[in-house]
């Protein structure tokens, strides 16, 4: 079940996992390609920390895939 991270744009995890699996690596990345914290901006710091956790396990996952 997705959970929303941006009311204001509708924006869910999974969104920013897709996005993490297309290549985007930082937070402004997410924010040019899904527009993430760009209306109210309060969702910005757990929006920041669901990239960051997103990109974290993205690596380590493939870097375990790739040893
Ligand atoms: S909740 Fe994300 S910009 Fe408003």
């Amino acid at each position: 079940m997705a959970m929303i991270v941006c009311v204001c744009k509708a924006i869910s995890d999974k969104h920013i996992r897709v996005a993490v699996e297309k290549g985007a690596v930082s937070f402004g990345q997410i924010v040019q390609e899904l527009g993430v914290g760009t209306c109210c901006g309060a969702c910005v710091p757990h929006a920041q920390e669901a990239v960051a956790a997103t990109v974290c396990a993205y690596t380590a996952a493939s870097a375990s895939l790739s040893v």
